[in-house]
């Protein structure tokens, strides 16, 4: 049998809960103790950045963009990304960061930054930021703390502590 097709929509209100259900599944109440979940709380996501994988109807996997800025350059935070695990290794959450980070860079960002596994995020063109260069607000393991230049240089120069955009407009 042949795995049904995909396909790779921005993020709608009406997606909100489904997408809650998926993180809380996935990631469990721990999840709000990470560093990045609570920079996610202080800013929400841009929903004209952030995108759902569907089959059909159903909602399969998410994944946000949220404005932050690393010293004074200004970034995207990408996260949460989840895949509905019966649906995982097919290539849909490689597609749901491809398109988020194709957005983001048509739209003029330069920067996205993440906390996750170089070797997966590492093959969507993620690199790990060097020890102490940029601070997330809360205990990170420094080697999963990534960034993926959307311009080529955008992350030269750039360091400091990373927090919400509160100035994105
Ligand atoms: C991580 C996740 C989003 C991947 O989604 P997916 O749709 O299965 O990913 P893809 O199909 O695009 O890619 C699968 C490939 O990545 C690899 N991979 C998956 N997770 C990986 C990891 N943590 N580290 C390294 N490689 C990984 C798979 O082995 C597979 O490799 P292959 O292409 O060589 O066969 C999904 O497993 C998930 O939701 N996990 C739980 C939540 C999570 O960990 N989110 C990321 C937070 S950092």
């Amino acid at each position: 049998m042949t795995d049904p097709a995909f396909t790779i929509l921005p993020e709608t209100a009406d997606d909100a809960l489904a997408i809650e259900r998926l993180n809380e599944r996935t990631f469990g109440p721990g999840r709000y103790a990470k560093s990045a979940y609570r920079l996610r709380e202080r800013m929400p996501h841009r929903p004209e950045l952030s995108f759902t994988a569907r089959i059909g109807t159903l909602l399969v996997g998410s994944v946000r963009l949220s404005p932050i800025r690393i010293g004074e350059a200004q970034a995207l935070l990408l996260g949460p990304l989840t895949v509905e695990p019966p649906f995982r290794e097919r290539g849909i959450g490689h597609a749901l960061i491809g398109r988020a980070v194709s957005e983001a860079k048509a739209k003029g960002h330069r920067l996205v930054v993440l906390v996750g596994d170089e070797p997966y995020y590492g093959k969507s063109g993620f690199k790990r930021i060097p020890k102490g260069r940029a601070r997330m607000p809360g205990p990170v393991d420094p080697a999963r703390l990534l960034v993926c230049e959307l311009v080529d240089g955008a992350f030269d120069g750039v360091s400091g502590p990373i927090r919400p955009d509160w100035s994105a407009p």
